[in-house]
């Protein structure tokens, strides 16, 4: 384990009673952890932002009856394989399928993709989850 340096912060009154409804209300077991969660969070979007390496996953939601769909879909991935780390399909109900695909890479290509795909004519559901490390680099 890294080891923890600790330090003191101050805030305004108002500002440490909405960290701690932050802290009860995400179930955080302590303002340390919700910290390093904010903290965290901020890194990833800045990543997002200035175009870093970043990793993800798009979720779809259509009608595996519609061929063509499927289809494009897999030309699509097929185009950016090499952002593609899985793809797991489930099977909703007698129509419908989810699929996540995990994705990594940098995250103008990540939006691209995933811009074409929830795009495809006839996707019912689509959304790219932002997620990551901030490596810096
Ligand atoms: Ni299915």
């Amino acid at each position: 384990m890294k080891k923890v340096k600790r330090f003191g912060v101050s805030l305004e009154e108002g500002l440490l009673k909405k960290l701690d409804a932050f802290v009860s209300g995400h179930k955080f077991p302590n303002r340390s952890q919700a910290i390093r969660f904010l903290i965290n969070n901020n890194l990833v979007s800045l990543a997002w932002e200035h175009n870093r390496e970043v990793a993800g996953c798009a979720v779809l939601v259509y009608d595996h009856h519609k061929r063509d769909l499927l289809n494009r879909s897999i030309d699509i991935q097929h185009q950016y394989q090499e952002l593609v780390l899985s793809v797991q399909h489930v099977h909703l109900d007698h129509h419908n399928c989810l699929e996540i695909i995990a994705l990594k890479g940098k995250a103008r290509k990540l939006k691209e993709l995933a811009d074409k795909l929830i795009g495809i004519k006839g996707m019912k559901h689509g959304q790219l989850v932002a997620s990551g490390v901030y490596s810096g680099k």
